[in-house]
């Protein structure tokens, strides 16, 4: 072995032992802690190609350090993560920490080319942040172009020490991801996609922790099994880290009760069916039976869809096995006789709609709901499709000969070649970004009536500029131009409050009387109603550049996103701190 190599296998060796001695923390606590505040964890994310077989097929997938999903970030609240991210691939890779909050950390947020220029290939950087006031499951993705497709993975914000949750100790806590599979390269479909100006194609299959189950093709080894107890209580930490499909998820026969959306306790409340969007996380109880029946029970998940599109209409499925006392006469749970989930129907509309209104947050003495009762300002953006016109001398394959687009008050976002957040810092905007994104739409129309004859968007890299501790406002309105369909929008820096939604127009003399102001859902995304409207709040408290777009992946890609650049405070600890040294360069 050579000394480099001996080198590197010792450090492999310590880099283990420091793994496993950050597991025994998570266990054990016994183990020290700073006296104050959390402990310092780390970890390392080699980004690598791997071969993976699905659906039949082997292909070579970027992962992190060779993994699907990728390795599991664990910590307290409280705790500051250190996770250095090594580029071992040919693409540019950013890493996105999603819904975790990134107080004055906003040069770890991940997005790129609004936060940080991507980290190039054999280039490193690391990511550095404390995760403060947060606690449940969120979960880590790239983000840039469609890497996210394989680059995913679970962030488990477990209570400060000797706090408990605010439901029963579960026996055992099981991350559940969705995913999508794609036979095809996914950054040739979108960069092909993104050329003639037509959809990309869909995926293949959906995946639990990766695998696809025994309903795709070659994949009844490749189906993901819980096995459990009778008579105990499990937390499924539910994640849809899938592309462009939001999903129904139901376990057969078995009710969850639904504890926790995006890191944020909700009163706890029974269902057979979650809607998961993508970029939304949920915790579930699921209390297993008091026998164990002779039954192999079905989880099932397939997608809520609502746009003008063609989508992936395949189920993904995976098994709950109830544990058997050992004896040779009985079968094995993979020869019982298994029992179906059902699911509501694609577009079902009505159930999501009744799904979300559920959603409640615990608004308790030790978890008070501390929405913004006075606004300072009012934003109504209009979200959805439109077209670009086409390239002279080229043909295109959206409708009439254009290309697709998306917009946010008509304003398709250009992705700049620059980080945002650097040419804010260092008051180089100049030729980077403008500071007049509109506050509303430019002119009035039925916004889910019969669209208008021009569906022609703008484009513009613009920014709203928010000073710091600003309480906002924004009321956020779908449209019917291409086709009605429901937006998950994703904010990053900040939680907000869903104060109201609705269907058709917002009318805003009628619809704020509404407003719930005691008890609204805390979260970090949420679904713009297909046809209709949500209202969220939120307190600009986090100075930095913070990217807002539609977790459906083709939808960013065609420009449904924008950026908020809210303002240092006057305080010592309300200013962005400059950049750490290792930050990338474009
Ligand atoms: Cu989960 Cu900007 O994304
Ligand atoms: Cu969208």
């Amino acid at each position: 072995m050579g000394s480099a190599a001996a080198l590197a296998s010792s450090r492999m060796i310590l880099m283990r032992a420091a793994f496993f001695a950050l597991c025994a923390l998570v266990v054990s606590p016994a183990l020290a802690q700073a006296k104050h505040g959390g402990v310092t964890r780390h970890y390392k994310f080699d980004i690598k190609m791997q071969n993976m077989t699905r659906l039949c097929q082997t292909k070579s997938i970027v992962t992190v350090n060779g993994q699907l999903p990728g390795p599991r970030i664990i910590a307290r609240e409280g705790d500051r993560l250190l996770i250095e991210v090594v580029n071992n691939v040919q693409y540019n890779v950013t890493i996105h920490w999603h819904g975790v909050r990134q107080l004055r950390s906003g040069w770890a947020d991940g997005p790129a080319y609004i936060t940080q220029c991507p980290i190039q290939t054999g280039q490193a950087y690391v990511y550095n942040f404390t995760v403060t006031g947060q606690r449940g499951t969120l979960f880590w993705h790239a983000h840039i172009s469609w890497l996210r497709a394989t680059l995913y993975g679970p962030i488990v914000i477990l209570p400060k020490k000797h706090a408990s949750y605010p439901f029963p100790q579960p026996f055992k806590e099981v991350p559940i991801v969705f995913g999508e599979w794609w036979k095809a390269d996914t950054e040739t479909i979108i960069n092909q996609a993104l050329k003639t100006g037509g959809a990309p194609n869909v995926s293949d299959a959906f995946t639990i922790n990766g695998f696809p189950g025994p309903l795709s093709n070659c994949s009844t080894k490749d189906t993901f099994k819980l096995k459990v107890k009778p008579g105990k209580t499990y937390l499924l930490r539910l994640i849809n880290a899938a592309l462009n499909d939001e999903l129904f998820f139901s376990i057969a026969n078995h009710t969850l009760t639904i504890v926790e959306t995006d890191a944020i306790y909700v009163k706890p409340f029974k269902t057979h069916t979650v809607l998961i969007t993508p970029g939304q996380t949920t915790n579930v109880l699921l209390r297993t039976k008091l026998k164990a029946p002779n039954v192999t029970f079905v989880m099932a998940a397939r997608p809520y869809a609502t746009g003008p599109g063609a989508f992936d209409n395949t189920t993904v499925t995976g098994l709950l096995e109830y544990a058997k006392p050992s004896s040779p006469s009985k079968p094995k749970a993979s020869k019982l006789p298994t029992l179906k989930a059902t699911l509501p129907k694609f577009n079902d509309t009505a159930f999501a709609m009744k799904f979300v209104q559920k959603l409640r947050s615990l608004n308790t003495a030790q978890f008070p709901t501390k929405v913004p009762q006075t606004v300072d300002k009012n934003f109504f953006f209009t979200v959805g499709l439109g077209l670009n016109p086409c390239p002279q001398n080229q043909t295109c394959q959206g409708p009439n000969n254009s290309m697709l687009a998306a917009s946010i008050n008509n304003v398709s976002f250009v992705m700049p070649s620059t980080a945002l957040l650097q040419a804010h810092f260092f008051k180089q905007s100049n030729g980077v970004f403008t500071t007049d994104f509109p506050t509303k739409p430019p002119s009035k129309f039925n916004y889910t009536g019969t669209p208008p004859n021009n569906s022609m968007v703008n484009s513009g890299t613009k920014v709203v500029i928010l000073p710091f501790n600003t309480t906002v406002e924004l009321v956020m309105q779908d449209t019917s131009i291409i086709g009605a369909e429901s937006h998950p929008l994703h904010l990053h820096g900040f939680n907000f409050f869903v104060v109201g939604q609705g269907f058709g127009n917002f009318k805003p003399k009628r619809d704020p009387k509404n407003f719930n102001l005691v008890d609204p859902v805390e979260r970090n995304t949420v679904g713009v109603p297909s046809g209709g409207w949500v209202a969220i709040r939120f307190v600009a408290d986090n100075p930095g550049v913070w990217f807002m777009h539609c977790h459906l992946e083709v939808h960013t890609s065609w420009g449904l996103k924008m950026a908020w650049v809210v303002m240092d405070g006057k305080g010592r600890k309300q200013k962005l701190p400059p950049p750490p040294a290792d930050l990338p360069k474009c």
